[in-house]
């Protein structure tokens, strides 16, 4: 036994370090119309108070067209708020993935028309549909690119303008859903920080419970498709509800335990933003406190894709070199998973 492991260690070259892929920057956008919970009682059946105790959020951000159009646009705005912090050569970034389930057209990918318009020419860029678990399956993406040791610098932007597909005839859905993106660069380094390991699920037997059925090569647009109103988002709520509790808690305490990881450790839960109470029972299920959850729902409401370098955006100058973080999403798929990260930068 003991030959067999020498064995093993005698063919890592002494010199060789663990890559590990760590964020260096991130930078976001939120639109400026504020539509609050009074407007959206206007379009359908509702009040304030429902919203805030079931819901959690008091207002959202929505992208009106006369601000710009396109998840792409949003996407420009968080590259420049990115380029605020973070000096960048568009040159050295190799690769774009875009995490997103409103791209700006079905093709081509809306990563390809950022790479071009941000002037990061030498890469190539994708798109990734994971809903609202988008932004940690691009990070895991991105994480693994990099540990391969095949690239060195990758930028991940994950956004979308969910009221393009928000009915707002729709009591179900219309309080829930909003606007935003962020962008983020990943590096590879050295040293002990960045993205240290990741659980990811996908469960495809629950497309009746979360759904837009339009747009797609089932059912392509059409007179029937609008008047059948299928081109918005349908959910049933309860189920989405009560898996997102069970998956997003059972996942974190899984990741934890493998990382031998006590809620002492742990510096910050990064949750996705749907409802305040399933933020609540997720911390609750892991016996974190509250004040170490992000929390931004009331403000701007669930982006999808974009909540969670929301969040990382808005903690960033909380955040310390080496802190702990737990990120954990769930979404349409369904898809859910978690990602434990050392953060790579104190605030400058
Ligand atoms: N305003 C007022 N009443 C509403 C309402 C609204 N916006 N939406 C639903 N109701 C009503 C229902 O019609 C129901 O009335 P009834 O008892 O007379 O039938 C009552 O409120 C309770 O409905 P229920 O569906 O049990 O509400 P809920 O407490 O489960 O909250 C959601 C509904 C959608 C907010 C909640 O289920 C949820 O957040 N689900 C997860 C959604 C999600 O995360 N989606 C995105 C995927 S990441």
């Amino acid at each position: 036994m003991k030959i067999f492991f020498l064995g093993i260690f005698s063919i890592i070259p002494e010199n060789m370090s663990k890559i590990n892929a760590v964020i260096t920057g991130i930078g976001s956008y939120t639109p400026q119309y504020i539509s609050t919970n009074e407007e959206i009682s206007t379009f359908v059946d509702t009040s304030d108070e429902w919203i805030t105790k079931r819901i959690g959020i008091k207002e959202r951000r929505i992208l009106k067209p006369e601000e710009g159009k396109g998840v792409s646009y949003l996407a420009e705005k968080a590259i420049e708020d990115l380029r605020n912090s973070k000096d960048f050569d568009p040159l050295e970034i190799e690769a774009i993935i875009f995490a997103t389930s409103t791209p700006d057209y079905i093709l081509p990918n809306t990563a390809s028309l950022i790479a071009y318009r941000m002037g990061m020419k030498n890469a190539f860029g994708f798109d990734l549909g994971a809903a609202c678990s988008g932004s940690i399956f691009a990070l895991d993406v991105g994480q693994a690119y990099i540990t391969s040791g095949k690239y060195k610098k990758i930028m991940l932007i994950a956004g979308d303008v969910l009221s393009t597909v928000t009915d707002f005839k729709d009591r179900n859905t219309c309080p829930i859903f909003s606007d935003s993106c962020s962008a983020a660069i990943i590096e590879a380094t050295t040293e002990d920080f960045g993205i240290m390991d990741s659980i990811l699920h996908s469960d495809g037997n629950s497309l009746e419970f979360l759904h837009m059925y339009g747009g797609g090569s089932v059912n392509p647009a059409s007179h029937e498709s609008v008047d059948q109103r299928l081109h918005y988002i349908h959910q049933d709520g309860k189920v989405v509800f009560k898996r997102a509790i069970t998956e997003m808690g059972n996942t974190c305490a899984e990741l934890m335990k493998r990382n031998h990881l006590t809620t002492n450790d742990i510096a910050w839960v990064v949750p996705h933003q749907a409802n305040i109470r399933i933020i609540n029972a997720v911390a609750d299920h892991l016996e974190i406190p509250i004040n170490k959850v992000t929390i931004n729902i009331e403000k701007y409401g669930n982006s999808s894709a974009g909540t969670i370098p929301l969040c990382l955006r808005e903690w960033e100058s909380q955040f310390r070199k080496g802190d702990k973080i737990i990120l954990t999403a769930f979404g349409a798929g369904f898809t859910w998973g978690a990602i434990y990260m050392k953060w790579g930068y104190d605030p400058a």
